[in-house]
């Protein structure tokens, strides 16, 4: 299979660490130039670094609609194009019951997971409507499809993520613009062992069919495969890298 990149270029949000940064590693090694967009610019400037092949940094706060019109301008402004976008950028929240959650958690919760994909959506679009095209992948989740107790508001965003992916996909596709989402099991990234304690991770892992948690490469592999034109016939769906979690 064909999965190079070479000339184009990625933005990835939320890719100085975690599933955003395997994902752009594995762009990057597929000769892609990837702009390491995220909230710690420190972070994504060594995330850059580490990466070469042209790697940029630059700061966004995906959940304010002024930087991420200002990621998109960097990256044509850097690059001159702009051909995939992986919306990966996220936050779990506290883990309260619904009847507790703090509205003002409720709306960072979404910000960040769900207006920031379509803040990206937004912005990037109309470079890759001039570009003749584009690749798009929202990060979801398996709690895209099925719920997760005292996560509602992020279970609330990933289904979300679902949707907006969907009517996207819809809307662009004579622009040659494919949308798709992902969904992957639960990842032992720093989100993950930030919102669970280590008994409920034990208790996750056998959750899934696979008896562990995934790998950052496993679903980097997955959504490299969304962006290359071997998936050229796949858009405004959603796919989930779970280890057998939702098939039970
Ligand atoms: P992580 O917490 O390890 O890394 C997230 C990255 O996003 C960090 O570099 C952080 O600085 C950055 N970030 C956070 N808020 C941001 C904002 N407002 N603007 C820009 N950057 C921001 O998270 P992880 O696990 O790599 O998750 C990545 C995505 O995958 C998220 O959307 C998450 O919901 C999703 N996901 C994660 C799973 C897991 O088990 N780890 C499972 C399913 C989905």
């Amino acid at each position: 299979m064909n999965l190079r990149f070479d000339g184009r270029t990625a933005v990835v949000t939320g890719a100085a660490t975690g599933i955003g940064y395997a994902i752009a590693e594995a762009l990057a090694e597929s000769g892609a130039t990837v702009i390491v967009a995220d909230i710690d610019l420190s972070g994504a400037s060594e995330a850059a670094a580490s990466l070469g092949n042209g790697a940029l940094a630059v700061k966004v706060d995906v959940a304010r609609h002024e930087e991420v019109e200002a990621m998109v301008a960097f990256a044509v402004e850097h690059t001159g194009r702009l051909d995939m976008l992986v919306n990966n950028a996220g936050i779990a929240g506290p883990m309260q019951p619904l009847s507790e959650y703090s509205i003002e958690d409720w709306h960072k919760v979404l910000d960040v997971n769900l207006h920031g994909v379509f803040y990206g959506m937004r912005y990037a679009v109309p470079v890759m409507r001039e570009n003749g095209g584009g690749a798009i992948v929202n990060m979801a989740s398996i709690l895209g499809s099925v719920g997760f107790v005292d996560a509602s508001a992020y279970v609330t965003s990933k289904h979300a993520v679902l949707g907006i992916s969907k009517a996207a996909a819809l809307e662009y596709a004579a622009d040659g613009i494919r949308v798709n989402s992902v969904g992957p099991g639960f990842i032992g990234t720093e989100l993950v062992k930030n919102s669970l304690d280590e008994a409920t991770r034990a208790e996750m892992a056998s959750a899934h069919a696979l008896n562990r948690m995934g790998e950052t490469a496993e679903v980097a592999s997955l959504v490299v495969y969304l962006l290359s034109d071997q998936a050229g016939f796949i858009t405004g769906s959603y796919h989930v890298v779970d280890g057998g979690y939702t098939a039970r």
